[in-house]
């Protein structure tokens, strides 16, 4: 069995990475999407989203992150997953489940649900130009606005020569709406002779357990329930009674994480990144929100810093 951590646009950067993967329990990482348009995508494009490629296509810890490529036109996708492979992915995986609008305006993401044939051409084609040791997946939602053509998607994702499937078990039109539908992961896994990985909805141990009995799927891949227990993964192996992780050695990790932004990106935008994941957080750790509302008056990255680090020491000192 695997976890597999989501690719995530905006939340599950190098830095969160990085942090989950050595608190651990990931065996894989997918990227978040590099958009391909009609032209090569320039190098420190794929570098900027997947930095990792300086490092093998591993994190700091040795973790294996795959490349996503979103897009639609068929030669262009397969030239840029020929470049992804030679900068160092691990891996590609194709995006056929963003519900983005602007996205689906240009016939890539969730919109290519309602057109098999397509899917099927831009796997072929991604496969055939890849290297034969560059493991080919793709990951999809259960269709455009209902489920009627999920199996012929999976089918021609499996007939177009992808190694293995994730299914987001919702439709575009379901958007995040709760529940995911997990028993749509039983068929799709019944129908196919490659691995289909369970995604949708995972957010405690239990959940992990449900999701597999519900789908006989062996791998499930996590997303926001990592963002908001960071050690899911971990007690998913440890057995579901394992107890969760302090507050008090989840925040060096966070301090870790914002230290990490703020050299990744504009520090500018560290504070809202913090905030962003304080706000996900508070599901879990109650203190996460205590902090949340401390830091919100605050903008300067070097104060949240600051505060951020006394959070630490106060934390040190109980
Ligand atoms: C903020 C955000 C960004 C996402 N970005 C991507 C993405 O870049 N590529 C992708 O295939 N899915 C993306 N997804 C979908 C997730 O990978 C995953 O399928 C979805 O969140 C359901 O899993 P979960 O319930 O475990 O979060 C994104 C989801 C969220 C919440």
């Amino acid at each position: 069995m695997r976890l597999i951590l989501a690719p995530m646009e905006g939340l599950a950067d190098a830095p969160m990475r990085d942090v989950l993967t050595r608190i651990g329990g990931i065996d894989l990482c997918v990227a978040e999407f590099v958009r391909v348009t009609d032209h090569l995508v320039p190098r420190q494009k794929f570098l900027r989203t997947v930095p990792e490629l300086d490092n093998g296509g591993r994190t700091p810890n040795g973790t294996p992150v795959r490349v996503q490529l979103l897009g639609h036109d068929t030669a262009c996708l397969a030239e840029n997953a020929v470049v992804a492979a030679e900068l160092g992915a691990p891996g590609i995986d194709l995006n056929f489940g963003c519900p983005s609008p602007s996205v689906n305006r240009h016939g890539a993401g969730a919109i290519l649900l309602n057109q098999p044939e397509r899917l099927f051409a831009i796997v072929a084609a991604v496969r055939r130009a890849l290297p034969a040791e560059i493991p080919l997946s793709a990951k999809m939602r259960l269709g455009v606005d209902d489920t009627g053509l999920a199996l012929d998607c999976a089918r021609a994702v499996e007939s177009g020569g992808a190694a293995e499937l994730v299914v987001h078990a919702r439709t575009r039109a379901d958007r995040f709406r709760p529940p995911a539908r997990w028993e749509w992961l039983a068929q799709i896994r019944e129908t196919l002779a490659i691995p289909v990985i369970a995604n949708g909805d995972v957010w405690l141990p239990q959940d992990w357990t449900h999701i597999r009995t519900v789908s006989g799927c062996a791998d499930v891949m996590l997303g926001r329930g990592l963002i908001t227990r960071p050690d899911l993964a971990r007690r998913i192996r440890a057995g579901e009674n394992t107890p969760a992780m302090a507050w008090s050695e989840l925040l060096p990790w966070i301090v870790d994480h914002y230290s990490q932004l703020r050299n990744a990106m504009n520090p500018r935008h560290a504070p809202g990144r913090l905030k962003q994941w304080l706000g996900m957080l508070r599901a879990a750790y109650p203190e996460a929100g205590v902090l949340h509302r401390e830091l919100r008056v605050l903008h300067d990255p070097a104060q949240v810093a600051h505060r951020l680090e006394s959070a630490g020491d106060e934390c040190r000192q109980e």
